[in-house]
C-alpha cells in the first residue's frame, strides 16, 4: 500500500509516495535523492544511516517512512545550510576524523545528537568519584559506539567529538 507523506529534510519540505514498507533512509536516498545518509549494514548495527529526526539521532534504516510523516530530518548536509560548516564537521576536518568518509555523515550527526543529549539534559555524564563530569574520550566511545568505522579512524572521531564538546 502507498501513501503520500511530506518529511521537512534539511529544512525543506518535501512532498513523497512511499510503500508503507519503506524505510525512512530509502525514502531519503532513493526517493528524494538525500544520499549522504549511508546504507551500510541496513539493520540497525554500523550507523552510518544516522540522522537526526526532529533534533534527537536515529538510525533511519530502522524507521518506517510514513511513521514520521511531518517531521523533520537534518542530515549532515542539512547541519551546513550555507556553506558554513557546523563546529562538529569543522572538528571532523581539525582531527582527522575520517579517512575513507563513508561513515562520517553519520558520525557527524550521532556526534550532533550526543552533544545536544547532553546540553538538553537527555543524558548526564555520571561520574563515581563526584569529580566534575567532563566528556572525555572514554565516555565519548562510549555515546558513539552505535557508529562503526571500517578504516578504523575512531581516535580522530573521539578528538574531535571531545574538542567540540568542550567548545559548546
Ligand atoms: Fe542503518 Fe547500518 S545502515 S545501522
Ligand atoms: Fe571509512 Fe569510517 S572513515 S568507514
Amino acid at each position: 500500500m502507498d501513501a503520500d507523506i511530506t518529511l521537512h529534510v534539511d529544512g525543506r519540505p518535501r512532498q513523497v509516495t512511499v510503500d508503507t514498507r519503506t524505510t525512512l533512509l530509502d525514502a531519503l536516498r532513493e526517493r528524494l535523492g538525500v544520499i549522504s545518509p549511508k546504507k551500510g549494514c541496513d539493520h540497525g548495527q554500523c550507523g552510518a544511516c544516522t540522522v537526526l529526526l526532529d533534533g534527537r539521532r536515529v538510525l533511519s534504516c530502522l524507521v518506517l517512512a510514513v511513521t514520521r510523516n511531518g517531521h523533520e530530518v537534518t542530515t549532515a548536509d542539512g547541519l551546513a545550510p550555507a556553506g558554513a560548516l557546523h563546529p562538529v564537521q569543522q572538528a571532523f576536518l581539525d582531527h582527522d576524523g575520517y579517512q575513507c568518509g563513508y561513515c562520517t555523515p553519520g558520525q557527524v550527526c550521532s556526534a550532533v545528537g550526543v552533544l545536544d543529549e547532553l546540553d538538553a539534559g537527555w543524558a548526564s555524564i555520571v561520574t563515581p568519584d563526584g569529580a566534575e563530569p567532563h566528556l572525555d574520550d572514554e565516555e565519548v566511545a562510549e555515546r558513539m559506539s552505535g557508529n562503526l568505522c571500517r578504516c578504523g579512524a575512531y581516535a580522530g572521531i573521539r578528538a574531535a567529538v571531545t574538542s567540540a564538546g568542550g567548545a559548546r
